[in-house]
């Protein structure tokens, strides 16, 4: 398989984009992308059809566990949908341009409507252990950037504004429905490492030095490629484990996808709603 890069991105995105449209019913709305241990979110959607991501032209394939790997096209509240069971990682040995292509391939479709959510671990000191935080902002430290190289100016400028990366009025319409319902949440800032080592107690010190609620190894340059192509993208995050003396010694991936998996049913609300109401 021939790797993704700036020179082929635009014809395999096309080339995905064309034949997962000849298969779905229509143009999307919305593209979702379900994070570790939030993959049953996939129950709310009455799926038309599930692709495996091995059956995907030019799609990588995912590996890591919790994460199943396949393509999800269906209804949830009345929109038709396109979701993402399974994302893939910078740390699993992809190139950048291999961890944001679906986000490609979907903008080529004619989605425009972009959620992303992960696990993460918490830093912010008022945080706890299965608080659920919709992303108002990020910081990206990854080590490689998923624009570098020579801009296709079909997806979008070389010099992206990145001053709203997370839609207000999205935010909005989720914080307002969350107060309605007497729905704890909280907001915050994430910051994306590459991992896959979880951070020592003296990396999670400097990411809350740096201006970090929340640390996690994702979702960050999914949302610049996002911002590239000008779609709308809602982020949320489940506390998963705190980067503090007392919690460090137990995070672990199992930990992690359990965690999510509790918060799950506020995060699947939380979707639900925005979905509907927007
Ligand atoms: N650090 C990085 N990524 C994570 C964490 C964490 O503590 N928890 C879940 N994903």
């Amino acid at each position: 398989m021939s790797r993704l890069n700036p020179q082929n991105l635009y014809d395999k995105a096309r080339e995905t984009a064309d034949r997962l449209l000849d298969i779905a019913d229509q143009i999307p709305e919305y593209g979702i992308v379900l994070g570790s241990g939030l993959g049953t979110l996939s129950e709310d959607i009455q799926i038309d059809d599930e692709i495996p991501y091995g059956e995907i032209p030019n799609f990588p394939v995912s590996t890591v566990k919790g994460h199943k790997g396949s393509l999800i096209l269906g209804w949830l509240e009345g929109k038709y949908v396109m979701a993402m069971n399974g994302r893939f990682h910078f740390y699993e040995g992809y190139n950048m341009y291999e961890v944001t292509f679906p986000e490609r391939v979907m903008k080529l479709m004619g989605i425009n409507k972009l959620i992303v959510s992960n696990a993460s671990g918490g830093v912010n000191t008022n945080f706890r252990i299965g608080d659920v935080m919709i992303i108002k902002d990020h910081i990206n430290f990854f080590p490689e950037h998923p624009l570098r190289g020579p801009n296709d100016e079909r997806f979008g400028p070389r010099f992206v504004n990145m001053s709203e990366p997370y839609s207000q009025k999205m935010i909005e319409i989720v914080e307002n429905y969350a107060r309605e319902r007497g729905i704890q949440f909280r907001k915050g800032v994430y910051l994306g490492l590459q991992g896959p080592t979880f951070e020592t107690l003296a990396e999670y010190q400097m990411v809350r030095a740096m201006g970090g609620d929340a640390v996690g190894m994702s979702t960050v340059p999914e949302v610049i490629v996002a911002k590239h192509m000008g779609m709308e993208v809602f982020g949320i995050s489940v506390i998963t484990d705190l980067g503090d003396e007392d919690f460090i010694k137990n995070v672990n991936h199992q930990e992690v996808l359990q965690e999510a998996k509790k918060a799950e049913p506020v995060v699947r609300e939380l979707v639900r709603a925005l979905v509907k109401r927007y």
